[in-house]
């Protein structure tokens, strides 16, 4: 594998790719049909493109043969739109790679067991890729990753795949590769993959343009950047702006609360400042596939240069040790009505990692239900989008959903909200709980109603 100097923009392979995707004649495979990578299919096939969509999960294919849909939030005419085309397909037979022109990738990349990048799936689909890989073809990373994955790690891990095939192929000149990080956020109703610009960064100029086309079928807005290095870094970047904002309001709630002021009220008064200032709000710790996991991969790569993210560390430090922050402030608040823990019977409402989804990973809900278990409480949880728990990375709780009644909730020692999902009845809740522990503010109107059964957290 070499990488010409050069951009050849006149080179046969890329003058017939920028022609098939010109003329919707490129067909897209996207491997991965999951919270990134189902929308995405579907906002290139609504730009006209022919998709063919890779899962090694059976099931999700089987599910949109069905036209059912495995992605609550999403609605249920994304999967029904895709099933019913004759311009999608969804298979479980990677052989069929061979048909991709423009073959984008979008599978998890979690952390391993000591915290460090587990880029597994990638390299796994990148094997498949190489098995077929002919000349003519794009190759897109889209799963958030450290810099440098895309040149130093998949890209050779293919042409390793291809074999004797890779000596006739050149990268730039017969093969492309880009990286286009996700920028989706689940449950957002203001944006979605066809408005969220996109930002590109190809390995050579010829796949940093190549790439631009093919989104520019899909998304209203492409940004094209110098490199896929700069494109890995900046998605990096706005997952430890966010990790790092929220540790410091999660530090600021736990020293302004025991001074007795509400850190909630303080955000919304520094909000007023016309500029210069962005609010975060502080929670019972992070969650997601991205947030907790995505800046340890530079952690990781930074150590390569000999260098530590002391921002990253700290930021990780103070929102692991949120949920036992919010179990302390439990604690005080059973104390004060003369009840430990200990025997106390817990309804934790929320379970998702944020509101209005059915996304549990990293759920910091699963770390408060561990904590108060081993602390010998009685521990239900009330989700509407989550009706059972499954195992997990950290976590087999192996719970269902209860139903939220006023008899219910008077039956509880303790409500403590770790979700505020709309869905929730909050008027109900205010009512009916004999003591609320918030730690979302989700009870806000209430509060007068309240006075001495609610507590922030
Ligand atoms: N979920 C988000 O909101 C979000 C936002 C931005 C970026 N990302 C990033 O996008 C990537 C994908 O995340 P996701 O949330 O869509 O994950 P997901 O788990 O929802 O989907 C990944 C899909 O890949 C499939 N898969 C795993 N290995 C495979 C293989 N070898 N071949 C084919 N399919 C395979 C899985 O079965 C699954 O359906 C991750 O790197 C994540 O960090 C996610």
């Amino acid at each position: 594998m070499s990488t010409p100097a050069t951009a050849r923009a006149a080179a046969p392979a890329a003058e017939k790719l920028r022609d098939l995707i010109k003329t919707n004649r490129a067909t897209v495979g996207v491997i991965g049909l999951g919270y990134v990578g189902l929308p995405l299919a579907h906002a290139l096939h609504q730009g006209g493109m022919p998709v063919l969509g890779f899962d090694i999960d059976r099931r999700k294919i089987d599910a949109i043969a069905r036209k059912e849909n495995y992605l609550k939030h999403l609605g249920d005419d994304m999967i029904k739109t895709l099933a019913e085309s004759d311009r999608f397909e969804a298979t479980t037979d990677f052989a069929r790679l061979a048909e991709a022109d423009v073959i984008i990738i979008a599978v998890p990349t979690p952390l391993g067991r000591h915290q460090e990048p587990d880029i597994s799936y990638i390299l796994n689909t990148a094997e498949a890729i190489g098995k077929t890989l002919r000349s003519g073809q794009l190759i897109i990373l889209e799963s958030t990753t450290y810099p440098g994955t895309t040149r130093d790690d998949m890209m050779p891990a293919i042409f390793k795949a291809a074999g004797d095939r890779a000596k006739s192929l050149q990268l730039g000149r017969d093969i492309f590769g880009a990286f286009s990080p996700e920028r989706e956020d689940p449950g957002r109703k203001s944006h979605s993959t066809s408005t969220i610009p996109k930002l590109v960064g190809g390995l050579d100029e010829v796949s940093t343009e190549l790439a631009a086309s093919v989104y520019r079928k899909g998304v209203k807005e492409v940004v094209p950047v110098s490199s896929a290095e700069v494109a890995e870094s900046a998605k990096l970047l706005e997952n430890i702006f966010r990790c790092v904002n929220i540790a410091m309001v999660n530090e600021l709630k736990t020293v302004l609360t025991p001074m007795g002021i509400d850190v909630w009220e303080v955000i919304r008064a520094a909000s007023t400042k016309p500029f210069g200032f962005m609010p975060f709000y502080p929670g019972p710790g992070l969650g997601g596939h991205c947030i907790p996991i995505d800046p340890f991969y530079l952690t990781w790569k930074a150590k390569e240069v000999g260098k530590s993210t002391r921002f990253i560390e700290l930021a990780g430090e103070i929102n692991t040790a949120m949920p036992h922050y919010v179990v302390d402030r439990t604690a005080e608040a059973l104390n004060e009505r003369g009840k430990a823990i200990k025997g106390s019977k817990i309804l934790v409402l929320g379970l998702a990692y944020k509101p209005d989804i059915d996304d549990v990973r990293e759920s910091p809900s699963f770390e408060l239900i561990e904590i108060l278990k081993h602390k010998g409480a009685h521990v239900d949880y009330s989700d509407p989008h989550c009706p059972e728990t499954w195992a997990g990375r950290k976590h087999d709780l192996q719970m269902k959903s209860v139903a939220i009644t006023p008899e219910s909730l008077k039956s509880y020692d303790c409500v403590l909200v770790s979700t505020n999902h709309a869905a929730f009845d909050w008027a109900m809740i205010a009512k009916h709980a004999r003591l609320v522990v918030d730690s979302r503010d989700a009870l806000r109107a209430f509060h007068r109603e309240m006075e001495g059964r609610i507590q922030l957290a």
